[in-house]
This record gives C-alpha cells, sequence and structure tokens, in this order.
C-alpha cells in the first residue's frame, strides 16, 4: 500500500491520504472522501454516484437525456417486480426472506453476518431466499436474477448507502481482504483498481474517462449498452429480452478484470464478496440510484 501512496505522489497527484494496511475503516472513508474533494473540487460529493457523468458535462447531458426520456432499464424493472411478487411453489415470496419484506433495503447490503461468519450481498440473499424456498438459484450475472436485484434496487432509489463493519475480528478481515483486493496489482498490464479508480480518475484511459471509486457502486445491477449490443448479436430472431444489458456488480467487476487481462473470478466468489464490502462500505453516504446506464 505504501508503494501506491508514493506512486501517487511521484505523479504530482494528491497522495491518498492514510490508506495503509493499518488504517480502519473509518480512517479509510474519510481518506478516500478527503481524496476526492481536494481532486475534483467542482464535484459536489452527492453526485459521485453518477459516475463518468459526475465529471463530464457534454457526456452528461446525452446520458440524462436517455435516463429521463427513454431508460432503456424500464422493462427489466418490471419484469423484476413482477419475478419479485411471483409466489414460488410453496406459496410464499421472496418478501419473506427480507426485512420490510424486501422493499428500499440495498442501501445495507452486503453486510456481515455473525452467525455464519459470512458476506451477505443482495444477489446472494436472493438465491439463499429461493433456495430456503424449495426453488432452484438463478445464474449469478445477469437475465432473472439481475432483474429482481434490479427492482430491489429501484425500490430503494435515494436511500444511502450504510454499510457497517462491525467490531468482530470477522467483519474486519473480510473488509481487509477487499481492501487489499482493491489496491493490488494485477493482470498482464499490471494495474491496481485503485490505479484507475483513484489515481486516474478523471482521466481518459483509450476513449474512456475514468469513474471515481466512490459511487461505482449505487446503481447495480447497471444496463450497460454494451451488454445490450452483445446480446443483440447473439440473438436469432433480433428480439431482445427485456434484460438484454442488464448486469450485476459482480459482472462489471469480472469486465475489469480482463480489461487488464487478468482472470476474473467468478460472481459471487470469496474475492468478489470481500471486494463489494470493501468497495461499496467507502460509498456510504451515496445515494442508491439503480438501476442505472453506463456505457
Ligand atoms: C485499466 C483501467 C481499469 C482498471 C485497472 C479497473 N477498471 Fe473499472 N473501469 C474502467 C473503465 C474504462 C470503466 C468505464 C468507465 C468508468 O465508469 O470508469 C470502468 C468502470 C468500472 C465500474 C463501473 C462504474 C460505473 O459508474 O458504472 C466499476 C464498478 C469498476 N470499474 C470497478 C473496478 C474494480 C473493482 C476494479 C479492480 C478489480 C477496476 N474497476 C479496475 C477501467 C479500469
Amino acid at each position: 500500500m505504501k508503494k501506491l501512496v508514493i506512486l501517487a505522489a511521484a505523479l504530482g497527484a494528491v497522495a491518498l491520504g492514510p490508506i495503509t494496511a493499518q488504517a480502519t475503516p473509518e480512517e479509510d472513508l474519510k481518506a478516500f472522501r478527503a481524496y476526492f474533494k481536494q481532486k475534483f473540487p467542482d464535484v459536489p460529493f452527492e453526485d459521485l454516484k453518477n459516475g463518468i457523468y459526475a465529471l463530464d458535462a457534454d457526456r452528461r447531458a446525452a446520458w440524462e437525456e436517455f435516463e429521463d426520456f427513454s431508460p432503456p432499464w424500464e422493462d427489466a424493472v418490471k419484469l423484476g417486480e413482477e419475478l419479485f411478487n411471483k409466489p414460488f411453489k410453496n406459496g410464499k415470496t421472496y418478501a419473506s426472506c427480507f426485512p420490510n419484506g424486501g422493499i428500499g433495503i440495498k442501501q445495507n447490503y452486503p453486510y456481515f453476518d455473525a452467525e455464519t461468519g459470512d458476506i451477505v450481498t443482495l444477489e446472494g440473499a436472493i438465491n439463499a431466499c429461493r433456495e430456503a424456498n424449495g426453488e432452484k438459484p438463478l445464474k449469478w450475472k445477469k437475465g432473472k436474477l439481475a432483474a429482481i436485484s434490479a427492482y430491489m434496487g429501484y425500490t430503494s432509489r435515494g436511500n444511502k448507502i450504510d454499510i457497517k463493519v462491525p467490531d468482530d475480528p470477522r467483519a474486519l478481515a473480510w473488509y481487509e481482504r477487499g481492501k487489499r483486493f482493491f489496491f493490488a496489482k494485477r493482470g498482464q498490464l499490471n494495474f491496481a483498481c485503485a490505479d484507475c479508480h483513484v489515481y486516474y480518475a478523471g482521466h481518459l484511459i483509450r476513449a474512456n474517462l475514468l469513474s471515481t471509486a466512490i459511487g461505482q457502486v449505487t446503481h447495480w445491477p447497471a444496463w450497460r449498452k454494451k451488454w445490450a449490443s452483445k446480446a443483440a448479436a447473439k440473438s436469432k430472431t433480433g428480439e431482445l429480452s427485456p434484460t438484454a444489458g442488464l448486469g450485476t456488480l459482480h459482472r462489471r467487476y469480472g469486465g475489469c478484470n480482463k480489461q487488464v487481462r487478468a482472470k476474473p473470478f467468478k460472481a459471487q466468489s470469496d474475492e468478489y464478496k470481500a471486494l463489494e464490502y470493501f468497495h461499496t462500505y467507502i460509498s456510504n453516504g451515496q445515494e442508491i440510484n439503480t438501476p442505472s446506464l453506463r456505457q
């Protein structure tokens, strides 16, 4: 970790405060917020949830038009609502598995479960609910599971992310594992998440503007043009499913790992669960805006 701080200083960038292996989650949170505030003094904290569109006015204008007038994710959310309310064979529904019947709760995921010692992601809880009710689990990265998660996220819009790292060494170990993942160099290109989404945030990589690590988790499952085009190319009839462009955060993690020519981990692997825990914690205070449109 020390090395990265030195690298940032050498680049003449703003140094990311005391993000050392020893820093507590609270200290990390403060350091991340201070870093981006100093780096982007004109971008309000609340706006970071909009990713690259918080950083670039032209891209934002085009994006807002889509989001406001013809959001491509609308049918996916509708489908998610139907699936969410459709009873299992035993007559129960998803609502029976979640606090507040599953409505408006995304801001509390992922969380550390003291009983099992595990990290519970929203997608993990959806499939656990299915299995507890005698149904087969759904595929993790897209399709029906993504639609249900997108609907649950949609009902949580405006709620502020509120992830806790309780005073339990096992919770802290998950957090630190995620943090190490985030700062570790990987792939043939030898890039860490932090290189692109902290130190080079706001810069271009090829034609892509790089978003800030704070705010990246607020809008998943998201609708990506890239994923919709991929689904379109595969479709034999030319017809697109309502979930064509939809994907989960772990699907996105896989993409960012591949980008640096590293082998992606499996969706819902311990690696990505730990990463999601750390990554979401540092976005505490950001509003949920699931789903959102992205490139
Ligand atoms: C080589 C640079 C690079 C690295 C390394 C990288 N990413 Fe990305 N990432 C991108 C680009 C480019 C995009 C698309 C533009 C954007 O939103 O930043 C992106 C987008 C994302 C998004 C979607 C942002 C949004 O608003 O929808 C997430 C989440 C993300 N990256 C997480 C990660 C994580 C976690 C890691 C480490 C495993 C990582 N990235 C590593 C380049 C990178």
